[in-house]
């Protein structure tokens, strides 16, 4: 049940744990570096960066579209088939307001470009477009986990739920890098894990 890694894990709360700490430390460099600087924010190709930044030591398939149709919940994540298409499209959303940029961070969940690790680079690209173009951030601390998971799974219907979470959250210290790491934490993707574990040791 878990996916193929460069780490040859098979168990999956070993690959989660790995996953973690590894996205971690590769979000202090980045952080630190300001490579991000060299990209435009908001678009694909930053994304991109990012979740290869994160991921490439873990994933063989980190910072590139998927190639399979993927769900969670309910909800049918676009077509790895239109997918190109898909995240040209959102990242040509404008960004110029807070209410455009959580559209288009909507958006681009709607397309989930990756195969796993969407969550957090998502949230560190939505980070960085907020910072660069209204001078905020969000402290994901403020933010509850459970709140939060369900106001994006209503997002594909309306958007009103995580703008006004997201909203409540903004902090003008963009240069906080506790503030910044906590978007990666992985905490849903571990409880997942627990409760799929606990399960199958029963
Ligand atoms: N049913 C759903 N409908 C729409 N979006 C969802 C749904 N469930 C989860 N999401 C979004 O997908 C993200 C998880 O995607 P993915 O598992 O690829 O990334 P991750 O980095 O492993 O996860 P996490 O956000 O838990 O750290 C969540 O953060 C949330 O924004
Ligand atoms: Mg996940």
């Amino acid at each position: 049940m878990t996916l193929r890694n460069k780490l040859n894990l098979d168990n999956a709360v070993e690959l989660a744990r790995a996953e973690e700490r590894i996205s971690k430390q590769r979000a202090i460099q980045l952080w630190q570096s300001d490579e991000l600087k060299n990209f435009r924010a908001g678009t694909f190709e930053t994304l991109a960066y990012i979740h290869k930044r994160l991921f490439e030591e873990i994933y063989y398939f980190a910072g590139q579209l998927r190639d399979e149709n993927i769900s969670k919940g309910h909800f049918r994540f676009a077509s790895a088939l239109y997918l190109a298409q898909a995240v040209l499209s959102v990242e040509k959303m404008p960004q110029e307001s807070f209410e455009q940029i959580v559209a288009k961070y909507v958006e681009m969940n709607v397309a989930h470009p990756f195969r796993e690790g969407n969550g957090r680079s998502m949230r560190l690209w939505l980070d960085d477009i907020l910072r660069r173009e209204i001078g905020r951030v969000v402290d994901w601390s403020r933010v509850d986990k459970n709140d939060y998971l369900q106001a994006m799974e209503r997002s594909p219907i309306n958007d009103s739920e995580i703008k006004a979470l997201l909203a409540a959250a903004l902090t003008d210290k963009i240069n906080d890098r506790e503030i910044f790491m906590k978007g990666l934490d992985a905490s849903y993707f571990y409880e997942n894990y627990y409760a799929y574990r606990s399960e199958e040791l029963k």
